[in-house]
């Protein structure tokens, strides 16, 4: 990571002890220690109360000695405050992708020592104050009476100042791929049931008021506040439970699933200082506990973003200035990249992964595979992975993602199978030289796929022997999928352990120059900027749900102020033959406009971008596929120039080393009108502008292909006004002349 400016202060502030301001004062925080020795924040923004003093702690479980008639004791209370350091940071740095060229990260800090006499421990909480947000995490030294400990629940509260909006999801330890909820946060109990999906592939939904982050709300005065957490290492994923007014205990049991659902006891010490406080619940291991430490050591970053202004909840770099400096010394081979695939074909049920339908089971070393019979519906064979080639080679995308390539997939799915893929064996159709051959001849390289059916054991026996045959056919990044309940039986996809194996397959991935995108892990906290081969995930509802009974058309307006928070998501965009049935027996449609499609790569932020539709869908509307040959996907600038969550968003990038600005907005069911000033442009410059906007008459149901392009010159002077259709959207390109 290159870095061309930086600078570091820690000097001691003249701050009060226990209250910190931001840079631009604008937001404040204070601690203090109350008369039970538990430690107590709270938050303001511009002078009005974001969080309400909510208690810090951490509930531990016995340990070995527990045998032997000791007691563990909770790091919940009992403390003092030993001291207190206060410093402030400012730096600017350059992402190996990103949304802008520089980033700056510039916050004052206040470092906390605690002391819990009886326990002889002591435990640090450190505050990081934002001008848009804080970040707090505790921080655990080693020392001769905290070593090791197993963490029964992290007791991390945000008290809300009212019964705000919040665009949530179920709490789940298994799956984000449910769609969003609005709600007040006093309704979220009342909507739970109806708003878990039990059809998915691994449901794990844990109480009646439990959500993931990040969860974005907003203030009847206007108030946009987003909770999540960044840096997630070696921890498990947090989620959010909330006490409410009728909340006697935690606990009732919603069920479904093959993981079904997990009781929480009722916590203590309670009751809870305000009628709405969130408190932080983990993600269990099959053991049921959240845990295990080893100091030194310290949980993820808790972070709440605030704002007055809802395009400061997109522009935030909160998360990712919370994350580690780049871990990957020689970074010159991760790359945005634009893909095709052959995907989207057997997802709506038009063509399989699986080769044969023979078989009632499969055993990996038993079947020879040049001797079964092919059921002919198989799409990964060579002739089709060549047509996908020449297109991508034709179009200007650089990789072509193949699934269904290795042999395993006729009873991957939900079979508690631990041997499902051996990740090596392409089936007698695919010839892996030949194929990787003929796109390197062409520009174009093939993307790896590895579904693990979250047989995550095995996959980590092979995966040397995986990204060695990478290597030596000349692939350069994966994609990865966790579908169905974790084998071994009982752990969950947002685990410590799960957690901890998603990183090690980014770290061995890197020591192999392999980019990841991985599909159902843990939903992201950022460690993209650690490890920038981490190119992107899924860990919500992609465009796949369109062909699995549809999304709602404002799904894509919330996901960039939830699931994007944490980094780039792997949305697959670009569906152009909306109603399924005219090209396969599926009858699902896809909620949105081809000008909305288009907008997606602008405002669903991505250094990879897929363009999911079949080649042929391409070709019907190549005037409109023009505009994905066009647009970038790493930018040297972004400025968002409206947003509202669940309504619209409008952005305007600068594409990477060039004077081109790439323009998208995307809106929601009822429509919107915009009027975009084109002053970020240079001043005197003329740019060949070409707008693909909604027809007028245009509608994601009615009339999703409907669309109009416009060429024109245009300078800094102008203003685009325009119309995006229900579900609609827009895109523009304007290249410096
Ligand atoms: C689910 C993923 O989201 C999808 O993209 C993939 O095709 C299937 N799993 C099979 O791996
Ligand atoms: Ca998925």
């Amino acid at each position: 990571m290159r870095k061309l400016f930086m600078s570091l202060l820690l000097v001691p502030m003249m701050a009060l002890a226990g209250n910190v301001k931001s840079p631009n004062g604008n937001i404040e925080l204070k601690f203090t220690i109350d008369d039970g020795g538990r430690p107590v924040y709270e938050m303001t923004y511009k002078g009005r109360e974001v969080v309400k003093p909510s208690h810090l702690g951490l509930e531990l479980a016995k340990d070995k000695h527990a045998s032997k008639g000791l007691k563990e004791t909770d790091l919940m209370d009992g403390f003092t405050l030993k001291s207190e350091k206060s410093s402030t940071f400012d730096e600017t740095w350059q992402p190996v992708w990103g949304e802008t060229k520089d980033i700056r990260n510039h916050y004052n800090e206040l470092e906390a020592t605690l002391e819990q006499s009886a326990t002889k421990r002591t435990i640090l909480i450190r505050f990081r104050v934002y001008d848009d947000g804080i970040g707090f995490r505790y921080e655990f030294p080693q020392q001769p009476e905290l070593n090791y400990f197993l963490i029964k629940e992290e007791r991390s509260e945000f008290a809300m100042a009212g019964d705000h909006k919040a665009w949530w999801l179920p709490g789940d330890y298994d799956t984000q791929e449910q769609m969003t909820q609005e709600t007040k946060l006093s309704e979220i109990r009342n909507r739970m049931r109806s708003a878990v999906n039990w059809g998915n592939s691994s449901v794990a939904v844990f109480s009646e008021t439990g959500v993931q982050t990040s969860l974005q709300m907003k203030s009847d005065d206007g108030l946009y506040i987003n909770i999540h957490e960044a840096a997630c290492l070696d921890y498990a994923t947090m989620h959010l439970e909330l006490v409410d007014a009728q909340t006697k205990a935690l606990t009732t049991k919603l069920g479904g699933g093959s993981n079904a659902y997990t009781p929480n006891p009722k916590p203590s010490p309670w009751p809870l200082p305000a009628p709405l406080t969130f408190v932080s619940h983990l993600t269990p291991d099959a053991t049921g506990l959240k845990g295990a430490m080893q100091t030194p050591c310290e949980t993820p970053w808790r972070t709440v973003m605030v704002s007055d202004d809802a395009r400061d909840m997109l522009s935030n770099n909160l998360i990712l200035n919370l994350n580690e400096p780049c871990k990957i010394e020689d970074t010159s081979w991760i790359h945005p990249t634009k893909y095709c695939g052959v995907w989207w074909e057997m997802i709506v049920g038009k063509s399989s992964w699986n080769y044969t339908d023979e078989f009632p089971s499969i055993k990996l070393d038993q079947i020879d595979w040049n001797k079964v019979k092919p059921n002919g519906r198989h799409a990964a064979n060579n002739e089709k992975v060549k047509r996908y080639i020449d297109f991508a080679a034709k179009n200007g995308l650089q990789e072509v993602l193949v699934e269904g390539w290795n042999v395993g997939w006729e009873d991957w799915a939900n079979m508690w199978k631990r041997d499902v893929f051996d990740f090596v064996t392409p089936y007698p159709d695919f010839d892996i030289k030949m194929l990787n051959d003929y796109a390197h001849s062409k520009g174009v390289k093939i993307l790896m796929h590895h579904e693990t059916s979250s047989s995550s054991q095995n996959y980590e026996r092979h995966i040397e022997d995986a990204f060695t045959l990478m290597n030596k056919y000349g692939y350069d990044a994966v994609k990865t999928g966790y579908v169905g309940d974790i084998i071994p039986r009982g752990d969950h996809h947002y685990s410590q352990s799960m957690n901890n194996h998603y990183l090690y397959v980014i770290k061995e991935a890197a020591k192999h120059h392999i980019m990841v995108n991985s599909h159902e892990a843990t939903r992201p906290t950022g460690l993209c900027r650690t490890y920038p081969n981490l190119v992107g995930g899924e860990s919500a509802r992609g465009t796949e749900y369109e062909a699995f009974g549809g999304s709602n058309p404002d799904h894509t307006c919330i996901l960039p102020f939830t699931r994007l928070q944490g980094g780039p998501m792997d949305y697959t965009p670009g569906i152009f033959e909306t109603k399924l049935s005219t090209w396969s027996s599926n009858t699902s449609w896809a909620r949105i406009t081809i000008a909305g499609s288009l907008a997606l790569y602008l405002t669903m932020y991505s250094p990879l971008q897929m363009a999911a539709d079949l080649p042929e869908n391409y070709e019907k509307y190549d005037d409109a596929f023009q505009f994905i040959r066009d647009v970038a996907c790493d930018w040297d600038d972004s400025k968002y120039l409206e947003a509202e969550p669940g309504d619209y968003i409008t952005v305007a990038r600068k594409a990477k080393g060039t004077n081109n600005w790439f323009i998208g907005g995307k809106c929601d069911e009822n429509g919107h009108k915009t009027a975009i000033r084109l002053d970020f442009l240079d001043k005197g410059r003329k740019y060949d502008c070409t707008i693909y906007a909604d027809a007028k008459d245009a509608h994601y149901e009615h009339n999703p292909k409907a669309y109009v392009i416009t060429k024109k010159v245009v300078t800094a002077k102008d203003v685009l006004k325009l119309t995006e259709a229900p579900g609609g959207g827009f895109a523009v390109s304007l290249i410096a002349k």
